[in-house]
């Protein structure tokens, strides 16, 4: 067998070379049908190894860390010494309200001089919601069914029409997104914020190992591959060339957010103020946990640095531990809404094998047999693995943790029904839109009505107050109502 020629560029790699590469850290049985491939089939497989190739000894290494870290904590080891987060509290939870005022004023600022970018991560395929498209597509308004992409563009266009400047808006959609959420895109004009200011990009695939650690086979002429985890995003945004358009641009704050939470604040001033105000590379806001079984990360203090901690990898004596007055120890729950800096960004990106370790989990992944026969497994049969964007907390020199409500800023869209689900969260942003209502002096419809509000003009109570409506019916288009007798 000729030795791997590795100086040749990925793309020249000749199926000797490949078989010698792969062959060589275990995973020879990539090429076991090769023989019984046609052209195109040959081609296809040649492409995905190709691919693969410069990345191969990182993933096999990356597998064997991934069960190593996942496997169950031996007697003999220390466990980590994992202590409360330490976060800024809301003003009505003892928190100072003029460090809050001081904070909104350096992010509007911060926002006026277009130092900041918004980060969408919309790559993930929602199984748990049972909604075969991408997430951002789903009706969510309680009146005129929009989507959460569109409520989102809603909400960015109305920061622009606050500080009088195009506002980028960056998004991260993985293979099993992309071509529908573009397609939306481009069937809604970008949902109203100009073209220029919107870049769509991929995240990149990982392959899947069975618990042998050999990479499965989907096809004869396909390697299985799955979306690298919202951690893939900051190399994403590095590869897809987003954070150069940063750069041009001045930004140099980066809001990142998931799909499923209509809640969300995007580009917070108050939050962009503390994270600056903390000099933080990297900052996470949390919600006060009520019940213990809540799925959210929590954020805490782990062998001394800031980190998350998965709801699934939280001991049960944290996860139960009350103090004095009873709340929880391990009270703050991640909302998945942080702040990066860029140059933050681009120094985890170019070290992600070690700052950014994949996760492994058990799945069922679809796989061909010794004779080529495509199967669909019962039982897991080996491991998706995937990067989580919050492992990066421990690379910050500085993180910064910030308080706020569920109420407010938190009611996501996972499940199909009960927590969390479609109705959880339009009740929650009906609920909003009557408290900004009434804050700002309007006439609050009455129960038996659905609200809902056009982002892009009213953002919050002080919109409201602004904009003087006295009646539902002065606001026109930007107060929608239905159902009731209420007008
Ligand atoms: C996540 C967090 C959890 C947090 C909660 C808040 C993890 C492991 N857990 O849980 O700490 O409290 O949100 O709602 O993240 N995505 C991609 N590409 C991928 C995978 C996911 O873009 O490869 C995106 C999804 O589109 C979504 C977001 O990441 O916007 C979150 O993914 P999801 O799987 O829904 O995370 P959760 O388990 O709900």
């Amino acid at each position: 067998m000729p030795a791997p020629n590795t100086s040749r560029a990925p793309e020249e790699l000749t199926i000797d070379d490949l078989r010698t590469r792969f062959g060589g850290q275990g995973q020879g049985h990539v090429l076991a049908h090769w023989d019984r491939l046609d052209a195109a089939g040959r081609e296809r497989l040649l492409a995905q190894l190709r691919r693969l190739e410069p990345q191969l000894d990182d993933l096999v290494t990356a597998y064997r860390e991934a069960r190593e870290a996942a496997a169950p904590r031996k007697a003999t080891d220390l466990a980590p010494r994992i202590e409360p987060a330490r976060a800024i509290a809301l003003p009505q939870n003892g928190g100072d309200a003029k460090r809050a005022a001081a904070a909104r004023q350096r992010g509007e600022e911060m926002l006026a001089a277009g130092r900041v970018g918004v980060f969408l991560v919309a790559g993930g395929q929602g199984t748990r919601l049972g909604f075969p498209h991408p997430k951002g597509c789903f009706p969510i308004g309680p009146v005129s069914d929009r989507s959460l992409f569109e409520l989102q563009a809603q909400k960015i266009r109305g920061i622009s029409r606050r500080t009088g400047r195009a506002f980028p808006w960056y998004i991260m959609t993985s293979d099993a997104t992309d071509a529908e959420t573009r397609e939306a895109f481009e069937a809604n004009d970008c949902f109203g914020v100009p073209e220029a200011d919107v870049t769509i990009f991929q995240q990149e695939m990982v392959p899947a190992f069975d618990f042998e650690g050999r990479m499965i086979l989907e096809t004869v002429d396909r390697v299985f591959e799955n979306p690298n985890g919202h951690g893939g995003s900051l190399t994403a945004l590095v590869s897809s060339g987003a954070l150069a358009d940063m750069d041009r641009r001045g930004v140099d704050t980066v809001f990142y957010y998931q799909v499923d939470n209509p809640l969300v604040r995007i580009a917070d001033p108050t939050y962009l103020g503390y994270h600056a105000e903390s000099s933080a590379e990297m900052s996470c806001k949390v919600v006060r946990k009520v019940d213990p079984m809540e799925k959210v990360g929590v954020v805490a203090r782990v062998d001394g640095r800031d980190a998350i901690v998965e709801y699934t990898e939280l001991r049960d004596e944290e996860r139960y531990a009350r103090d004095a007055d009873d709340k929880l120890v391990f009270w703050a729950g991640s909302i998945a809404i942080h702040l990066l800096d860029t140059a933050f960004i681009r120094r985890v990106a170019s070290d992600a094998f070690r700052a950014l370790p994949f996760h492994p989990s058990a799945k069922q992944i679809p796989y061909v047999d010794e004779g080529g026969e495509e199967r669909k497994p019962q039982e897991p049969n080996g491991y998706k693995l995937e990067r989580f964007v919050f492992d990066a907390l421990t690379e910050a020199r500085s993180v910064c943790v910030v308080e706020t409500t569920a109420e407010e800023e938190f009611s996501p869209v996972k499940n199909a029904t009960g927590t969390d689900s479609a109705d959880t969260s339009r009740a929650a942003l009906q609920a909003q839109y009557r408290r900004w209502l009434s804050a700002g002096g309007a006439r609050v419809p009455d129960d038996d009505v659905s609200v809902e509000i056009d982002h892009s003009v009213i953002d919050g109570p002080d919109d409201v107050r602004s904009a003087g409506f006295k009646t539902l019916a002065d606001a026109g288009e930007a107060v929608r109502i239905a159902g009731g007798r209420d007008r």
